[in-house]
């Protein structure tokens, strides 16, 4: 599958990497343009590519892993997604490079509005209830870390679901982003909620 990667953070730079290493083809963006990012993509792997924000949401599938305050102008009313999966990993916060400050949404969402930004997309909230260092860090023998995801199209969370398996978590559908995607938000409770789930051992005989 051809990813699109917006933000070439932590979460951009850890996704590309293992999108990358399962054999897919990623596009990653930052607000800089396709030079400044040449530095990150060399050290990830040869099927990653700077490219530009336009070219990365023309993907099949996209990440939205830019700051909470950046969505409004990342996702611009020009852009059109045409059903393609647009996934929200982001949490709002207003600030969190040193203290963590809480956007103010007056009693909205954060995945509906990214939702209502591209009312064309099939919006998925995964990615972004435990911080990456914990999402990816070892699990206890025979287990796989649960991670959570929301959204309103099954066809969209089918999709969600295998990537999500295929960087080795145990991906769980929650619900819908009215439901769900709220639940998964900054004070909700599967945000931080860190769960094991068995792995299945399949019989030789
Ligand atoms: N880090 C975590 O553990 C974690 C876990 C769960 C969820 N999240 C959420 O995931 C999102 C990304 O987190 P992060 O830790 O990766 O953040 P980060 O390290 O601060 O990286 C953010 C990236 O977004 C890029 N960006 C900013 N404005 C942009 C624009 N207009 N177009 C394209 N790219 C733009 C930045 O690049 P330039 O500014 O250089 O363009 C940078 O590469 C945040 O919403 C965060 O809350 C983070």
């Amino acid at each position: 599958m051809k990813i699109g990667i917006l933000g070439t953070g932590k979460v951009g730079v850890t996704l590309a990497s293992k999108y990358a290493a399962a054999g897919h083809e990623v596009l990653v963006a930052n607000s800089r343009g396709p030079e400044s990012v040449l530095g990150v993509v060399s050290k990830i792997a040869e099927s990653v590519t700077a490219a530009t924000a336009s070219e990365v949401v023309r993907c099949e599938l996209v990440l939205l892993a830019v700051p909470w305050l950046k969505v409004p102008d990342v996702l611009s009313p020009s852009l059109t997604w045409e059903g393609r999966i647009l996934v929200d990993t982001t949490n709002i916060y207003a600030s969190y490079k040193q203290d963590l400050v809480v956007a103010n949404l007056h009693g909205d969402f954060g995945s509906e509005i990214v939702a209502r930004l591209a009312p064309d997309a099939h919006v998925v909230k995964a990615f972004n209830t435990l911080p990456f260092d914990v999402m990816f860090s070892p699990t206890p023998a025979n287990m796989k870390r649960v991670l959570f995801i929301a959204g309103d199209d099954q066809a969209a969370l089918k999709t969600i679901a295998d990537l999500v398996a295929q960087v080795g978590l145990h991906p769980v559908a929650a619900g819908e982003l009215a439901v769900a995607g709220r639940q998964m938000e900054l004070g909700g409770p599967f945000s931080g909620l860190e769960l094991f789930a068995a792995v299945r051992q399949e019989s030789s005989a």
